[in-house]
């Protein structure tokens, strides 16, 4: 099993498969910089679904046994239930994280070709605020019957992921909560982060973890859970009626790089170690046939050995203006 310099095992690849989206959310494909004129990878550089299932399989012997599958917006790949019944047969644990839009007509498909569990992006219900945030014309509606869709085809525990924005959403919270409880559903509330070069943040648009529990606090009475790994990035709370949990995802706040065992691979066959690095190890040369799996195997394991990323935990007071990779080339 592969160890990186903090005694990390690599458990968790995440693997991009479109850098495209439907969507243009400000805090990750802003319109003016990713407009009409910007250079998405062209098709003859995106990795096939064999070549992925390679990478994947190289990981097996360093101790891999999950993946997610982003993007991007990965349903606007052809055929992804493909992909996902590749690595399905592999015997991971297979995910998928989508803004939901397309998810309404495949969720059958993905479920009956081994996809165990899906995550939707979801910012507000709030019909004209939804476009606002994800500027573009796709009705939220469409992205709650892909919940409930996902929801029914059995891709349970479905999760609701919320990024909140200063002066943005943070109205949505207590609406968004009220909306899924007791459906199974678990909504987590991000804090926005440092992420890329394009979404302008600052430490004045998060909204901190404990600011979004008080609010919720005076509406539901929640008690803290144990996380079920502690390399999980989300802290757990639940109703106390038992009508459902809430998750926190608190990277600004309190960091959790000390259990990162996320490994991500993007759509053009480079292995990022961390979601701020400047820098991926591009091994889409080598995802050929033509050498035994063994060798890519060492090679992962190699760069593996190598990482002591930590940056959300160095990122105090103030983030390295080091340019870093989009998150919509290398997932979430
Ligand atoms: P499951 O445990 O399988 O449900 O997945 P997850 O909790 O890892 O979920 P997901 O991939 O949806 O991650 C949720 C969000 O947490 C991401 O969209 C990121 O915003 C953030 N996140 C995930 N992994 C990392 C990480 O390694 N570092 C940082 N800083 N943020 C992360
Ligand atoms: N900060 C926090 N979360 C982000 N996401 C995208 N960009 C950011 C950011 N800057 C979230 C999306 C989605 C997941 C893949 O990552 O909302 O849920
Ligand atoms: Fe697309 Fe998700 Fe990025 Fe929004 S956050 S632009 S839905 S990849
Ligand atoms: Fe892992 Fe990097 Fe995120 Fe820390 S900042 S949790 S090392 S991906």
């Amino acid at each position: 099993m592969a160890r990186d310099k903090m005694g990390r095992a690599l458990r968790d690849l995440r693997v991009s498969v479109t850098d495209r989206c439907n969507f243009r959310c400000g805090y990750c494909m802003p319109r003016e910089k990713f407009g009409r004129h910007h250079k998405f990878l062209p098709n003859n550089r995106i990795l096939s679904y064999e070549q992925i299932q390679r990478f994947i399989a190289a990981c097996i012997p360093l101790g891999l046994n999950k993946v997610r599958i982003t993007g991007g917006e990965p349903l606007l790949r052809r055929d992804l239930f493909e992909l996902v019944s590749m690595v399905s047969s592999l015997g991971l644990e297979v995910a998928l994280t989508t803004n939901g839009s397309l998810l309404a007509d495949q969720s059958d498909k993905l479920y009956r070709a081994g996809l165990n569990r899906v995550t939707v992006s979801l910012d507000a219900l709030d019909p004209k605020l939804h476009s606002k945030i994800t500027d573009s014309v796709i009705p939220v509606g469409e992205v709650i019957r892909g919940i409930e869709s996902a929801v029914s085809s059995g891709l349970n525990p479905v999760k609701v992921n919320c990024v909140v924005r200063r002066g943005l959403n943070e109205s949505e919270v207590a609406p968004l909560v009220r909306h899924f409880r007791g459906t199974g559903v678990i909504v987590r509330f991000i804090e926005f982060m440092d992420v890329g070069s394009t979404n302008r943040w600052s430490f004045g648009q998060v909204v901190p973890t404990s600011e979004v529990l008080q609010t919720l606090s005076s509406e539901f009475d929640l008690f803290p859970m144990e996380r079920k790994s502690p390399t999980d990035v989300a802290s757990r709370w639940a109703h106390s009626d038992g009508s459902g949990e809430i998750g926190f995802i608190s990277s600004v706040t309190e960091p959790f790089c000390g259990g990162c065992v996320r490994a991500r691979l993007s759509s053009d066959g480079k292995l990022f170690t961390c979601l701020f690095s400047n820098k991926g190890y591009d091994l889409a040369d080598r995802l050929t046939f033509s050498e035994p799996i063994q060798v890519l195997t060492a090679e992962i394991s190699k760069i593996w050995s190598a990482r002591s990323d930590r940056y959300s935990e160095l990122r105090s007071p103030k983030p390295n203006s080091l340019p870093r990779v989009e998150m919509s080339y290398i997932g979430g």
